[in-house]
Order: structure tokens, then C-alpha cells, then sequence
């Protein structure tokens, strides 16, 4: 059966820069606790742009790229964990603005491997016949349920969007293997955002809920640095490749020291990696998606390099996607 293939990539974040010192007038942290913890130095942060803003300017990067049109398209699945509103699906809002009448939209749920998610189920579904060209997004204005007054949370996130067009292979290039996976038994706790608190008359108004987002950050640390190198290691087995074969792998961008810890326990060279947390800070969902058209931009990639996307993030969730250029 043909491969599925990433025809086009874009991203789009807003221009506002809000850098490590600016946070330092908000709450008690600094520059250099930041970027020695975390490897952030600055981050965008939305002054308004919301999540199906950005995820329409990243799209239609991604489309120009494909030389697709919004026509063309048949399936928007777009990853958010900010989404504007419950309902209408951010999908449903983006298929409006763009005009991809001939599309079924609809958002999924999976944090910073939301990206990775959707482009795995957007894989299976051009595979089975549902549709032959996807628009997979992963969009996010985080500081919106981010606690600014938190300095362990406050400091790590960001916002922006990316997209990417997906249809069949016509050259046999494409996604080689995916693997995804989730921890609900032990990691509900670790990452929470509570968005929407019960407040009818018949709630327990003695069970208040905290509704920004809230991390155990050494958890969350523990848990990325054991799964990293699993993912990469169960994409390599599947796919029988050696990974002195891989180009790039282009990981969530959410602290740098645990992307370290990956490139030495997967013995190799750290500049494997493509790295741009720190003007970013870790965008959740859009964080691989953003890393991928930025590194395809500086013309980093060229066709036929094998490059490994990896991503781990809330729920707890993981997912990895092996493919060729
Ligand atoms: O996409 C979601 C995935 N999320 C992640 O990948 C996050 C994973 N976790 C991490 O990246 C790290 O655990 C953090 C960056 C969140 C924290 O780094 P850490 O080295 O684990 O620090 P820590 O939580 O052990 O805190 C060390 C100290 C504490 O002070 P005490 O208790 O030693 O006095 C914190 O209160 O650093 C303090 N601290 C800060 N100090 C200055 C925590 N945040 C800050 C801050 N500025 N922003």
C-alpha cells in the first residue's frame, strides 16, 4: 500500500516577544534560572490572536507549500489544548475562515503530542479510503490557562501554531512508522489544566477547582526522559533503520536538559536534534509542528532524509512518527 506523505509544512506565531527579564517583573525568577533549567529565552505570546487565528495563518502557510487549495482539502484535524471555545470544533471555526467546504473537521485531545496524534489518525484515515489530502494542525494560545503569577509554570510556555498537508505518496516517501501511547493510570495528575469549573446551583460549592494549568514539573521530567528514547527506539525497531540513518529527529521543545538527557541515553551526537525552545519556550501541541516547518525553511532537510518527530505531554501521552522527506 502507498505511503501517506507530508506534502507541506508551515507555522505562524504572533510577534510579540515577551523575554525571560520581562517574566522577572511578574514573578520572583530571572534570566539566568530560566535559561540554565530550562534553555528558554524568550517566548510569543498572543496580545489577542487566538488559537483559530493562528491556526489559519499557519495553514495556509502549510497549503502554499502543499500548492494545494482550500478546496482541495477533505479532513481537518487540528490538536489543541486552548481551544477558543468548546463547541464549535477550532476545525469546524478553521474550515469556515478558509473555506474548505469539502472537508470533515474536528479537534482531538492529547497535549503536546497532539500533533503527533492527529497526524497519525489522519494518516490511518487517508490509508483507509476516508479522504485523500488532510490538513493536521496543532494550535495553541496557552497563555490564556497559563497562571502568571505560577514561576514554575509561567516561564516554560508559549504560543503559536503549525500545520501540515498530508495525502498520498506519489514516490514512495512518506510515514514509515508510528507509534503512540498513553499513561491515564498514573499521569492524570501530572499536567491538569481545568478550564471549565461546575457552577450550578446543585454543584458542592466547597469543591473548588484550581483552572489554570498546573504541572509536578520533576514528574513530568522523569516521565519525558524515560519515553524520548522508547519512542525513538520502537520507531526504529519498526521500521528495521539504524539510527546513524536519521537526519533530524525534531522533539517537543520543552526543556532542552531533557533533550540532552535523550541524546545521551540514545548515544548520539545532541546536534541530531533540532532544537528552537529557546525563542519558542514549549507551545504544547505546536511545539513539533513549529520546530518542523522552521527546520524544513532554513532548507535543513532535503528529499529523502529520514527524520524522526517525538513528542510526550499530558494525559500522560507520547507518539512518534519515523518518516522519509
Ligand atoms: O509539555 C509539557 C511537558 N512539561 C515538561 O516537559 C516540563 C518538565 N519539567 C521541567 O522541565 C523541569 O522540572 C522544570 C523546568 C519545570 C523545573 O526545573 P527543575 O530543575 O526540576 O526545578 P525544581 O522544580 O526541582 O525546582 C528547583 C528550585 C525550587 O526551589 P527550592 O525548592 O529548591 O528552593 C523551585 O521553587 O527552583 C525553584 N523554581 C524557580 N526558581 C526561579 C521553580 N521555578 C522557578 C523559576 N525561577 N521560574
Amino acid at each position: 500500500m502507498s505511503l501517506v506523505k507530508i506534502v507541506g509544512i508551515g507555522h505562524y506565531c504572533p510577534e510579540n516577544t515577551v523575554s525571560n527579564d520581562q517574566l522577572s517583573n511578574l514573578v520572583d525568577t530571572s534570566h539566568e534560572w530560566i535559561v540554565k533549567r530550562t534553555g528558554i529565552c524568550e517566548r510569543k505570546i498572543s496580545k489577542g490572536e487566538s488559537t483559530v487565528d493562528l491556526a489559519v495563518k499557519a495553514s495556509i502557510n502549510a497549503m502554499k507549500m502543499a500548492k494545494c487549495s482550500p478546496q482541495d482539502i477533505d479532513l481537518i484535524v487540528v490538536a489543541t489544548t486552548s481551544p477558543d471555545r468548546i463547541m464549535p470544533s477550532t476545525a469546524c471555526s478553521v474550515q469556515s475562515i478558509l473555506g474548505c467546504d469539502n472537508a470533515a473537521a474536528f479537534d482531538i485531545s492529547a497535549a503536546c503530542s497532539g500533533f503527533l496524534y492527529a497526524s497519525i489518525i489522519a494518516n490511518s484515515l487517508i490509508k483507509n479510503g476516508e479522504g485523500s489530502k488532510a490538513l493536521v494542525i496543532g494550535s495553541e494560545v496557552l497563555s490564556r490557562i497559563i497562571d502568571w503569577n505560577d514561576r514554575n509554570t509561567c516561564v516554560l510556555f508559549g504560543d503559536g501554531a503549525g500545520a501540515a498537508i498530508l495525502e498520498v505518496s506519489t514516490d514512495n516517501s512518506g510515514i514509515i512508522s508510528t507509534y503512540f501511547g498513553s499513561d491515564g493510570k498514573t499521569g492524570t495528575k501530572a499536567l491538569t489544566a481545568n478550564q471549565f469549573p461546575i457552577k450550578t446551583p446543585f454543584a458542592d460549592a466547597s469543591l473548588k477547582r484550581e483552572e489554570y494549568l498546573q504541572m509536578d514539573g520533576r514528574e513530568v521530567f522523569k516521565f519525558a526522559i524515560s519515553i524520548i528514547p522508547k519512542v525513538v527506539k520502537k520507531l526504529l525497531e519498526d521500521s528495521g533503520e539504524d539510527i546513524s540513518n536519521i537526519k533530524y529527529i525534531i522533539p517537543h521543545q520543552a526543556n532542552v536538559r531533557i533533550i540532552d538527557d535523550a541524546a545521551k541515553k540514545l548515544n548520539i551526537s545532541k546536534d541530531k536534534f533540532y532544537i528552537n525552545l529557546e525563542s519558542y519556550g514549549n507551545t504544547s501541541a505546536a511545539s513539533v509542528p513549529i520546530a518542523f516547518s522552521e527546520a524544513v525553511n532554513k532548507g535543513l532537510l532535503n528529499k529523502g532524509d529520514k527524520i524522526i518527530l517525538v513528542a510526550f505531554g499530558g494525559g500522560l501521552t507520547w507518539a512518534g512518527i519515523l518518516l522519509e522527506w
